[in-house]
């Protein structure tokens, strides 16, 4: 069994951050200037703070890669921090102001300092960056085999997105999106998200919103129901609420599930004998409330994943806390900040579910170069057509 994974290292205002990947197939073509785009969307978005004017992301291939491909040794991956200033005191002051919402009260208690800088430095959402390159790459592996995901922003305030994503529709869907400084491919919700945000601001508040994910193309069966950690959805989950601010996640029909009886929830099964080429094996659902996933597994029905991430919790007109050094009354610290960070959520959930999912299907086809990947996968759908086997 392959195990795809990674972990990032790096401060927001360190030197640079780090990604490094271990079980990648030898022979993945990678991508980096679709890499590098998915970086540049990651800093984009209406109501970002100042940051993101100093900083142009782009990765640098330290490991692993040789002319353009994976050769099946750990891939280490660099952004540099233009805006390093971790060890100038005058510039990286200390902050005893926990700001509420944030990880500065629980860190510093944690690691047993007065300095909230110590851990908001590796708290903040700069780290973000690390984990975009890793699914960028994990999604050059996964485009391969024609799976695809798509991302945008679903709501901000009372702004819903009005818009139906299809498997036929997501390419018309992404080009109206990225017209969109929200990432929002409905125009009239555009204009209102955008009004949501500029209202926070001008009122020293911030937004928060709905971010959706769509997987599309993967075959039936990645993830698996024998364990719990092997489930597909509980580490897709994982994932989506480990990133900075996301305070919940659903898979299709979501927590609407109950409200209705199981007649209206559950999708019906259908076959198709003239698809029985595709991925899908010609087997077709009448819905999709699942959202793609039953049992842990993908049933080849497109991947559906909103996630939910609070607002921005430093405020211009900061909250109430106290100071660390005296324990007195006083209004939170304040730092360079977004008002709205909802888009580049949009991109980021995009990329750490893009990754669970290439971590399953090495799971589920694993080998050591691309070529025993792509065996193992076409065995896989042969064999799976051929049912019932004797
Ligand atoms: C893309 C992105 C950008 C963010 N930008 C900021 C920011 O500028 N200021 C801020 O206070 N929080 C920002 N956050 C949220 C904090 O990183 C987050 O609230 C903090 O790390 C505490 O973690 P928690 O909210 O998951 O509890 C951002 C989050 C994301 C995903």
């Amino acid at each position: 069994m392959s195990n795809l994974s990674y972990r990032t290292a790096g401060e927001s205002h360190g030197k640079a951050l780090i990604t490094l990947v271990e079980g990648m197939p030898a022979g993945v073509a990678l991508d980096k200037d679709f890499i590098d785009n998915e970086l540049r969307r990651r800093q984009g978005g209406y109501g970002r703070g100042g940051r993101q004017k100093i900083e142009t992301d782009v990765v640098d291939f330290l490991t692993g890669v040789r002319m353009g491909k994976s050769i099946g040794s750990p891939i280490a991956m660099l952004i540099p921090n233009k805006d390093f200033r971790l060890d100038d005191p005058d510039k990286t002051p200390a902050l005893s102001r926990p700001r509420p919402g944030h990880a500065d009260l629980a860190g510093s208690v944690k690691w047993l300092t007065t300095d909230c800088r110590e851990t908001l430095e590796r708290a903040s959402a700069r780290e973000t960056a690390a984990r975009v390159a890793a699914g960028g790459l994990a999604r050059c592996l996964l485009k391969a085999f024609n799976i695809e995901v798509f991302g945008f922003v679903r709501q901000v305030g009372e702004a819903i997105a009005s818009v139906d994503v299809t498997e036929s529709n997501w390419r018309e869907m992404l080009v109206k999106r990225d017209t969109s400084e929200v990432y929002c491919p409905d125009e009239n919700a555009d204009v209102q998200m955008r009004d949501f945000i500029t209202n926070a601001k001008m009122a020293k508040d911030t937004a928060g919103g709905i971010v959706e994910a769509h997987v599309f193309g993967c075959p039936m069966g990645l993830g698996s129901c024998m364990t719990w950690d092997g489930r597909l959805d509980s580490r897709i989950a994982a994932a989506v609420v480990a990133i900075q601010a996301f305070k919940g996640v659903e898979f299709g029909m979501g927590f609407n599930v109950a409200k209705l009886p199981g007649s209206k929830v559950h999708d019906e099964i259908f076959f198709d004998a003239s698809k029985k080429d595709s991925p899908t094996l010609g087997f077709a659902r009448g819905s999709n409330n699942a959202g793609g996933i039953e049992g842990g597994m993908t049933n080849s029905a497109p991947i559906i994943v909103r996630g939910a991430m609070k607002p921005i919790s430093t405020l211009g007109k900061p909250l109430r806390s106290i100071d660390l050094n005296t324990k007195e009354p006083s209004e939170a610290g304040w730092e360079r900040s977004d008002i709205s960070a909802i888009s580049a959520a949009s991109c980021i959930m995009e990329n750490v579910i893009a990754f669970e999912v290439a971590r399953a299907f090495m799971e589920k086809f694993g080998g050591d170069s691309m070529t025993e990947v792509r065996a193992n996968y076409e065995n896989y759908l042969a064999a799976a057509r051929k049912l019932p086997l004797d």
